[in-house]
């Protein structure tokens, strides 16, 4: 499934990117030497971030109450 059909770009590379340290949209792009074009992808893509970072924030706080 395609977050950005500009570019092509699937959910599954932009996990990728963000695991690799993509913190920002236009940087998840950028992990694939690519650039926003119409940018409605953009939003989708920081709620994967966002989502990234709650799941580190949780994985971490469970790993220090052990
Ligand atoms: S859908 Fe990603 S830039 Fe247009």
């Amino acid at each position: 499934m395609y977050v950005c059909n500009c570019n092509g770009v699937k959910r599954r590379e932009v996990e990728e990117a963000i695991a690799a340290g993509a913190e920002e949209p236009e940087a998840v792009l950028g992990h694939f030497g690519l650039e926003p074009c119409c940018g409605r992808c953009l939003p989708e893509i920081a709620e994967h971030i966002c989502l990234s970072r709650r799941a580190c924030a949780l994985e971490a706080s469970l790993v220090a109450a052990e």
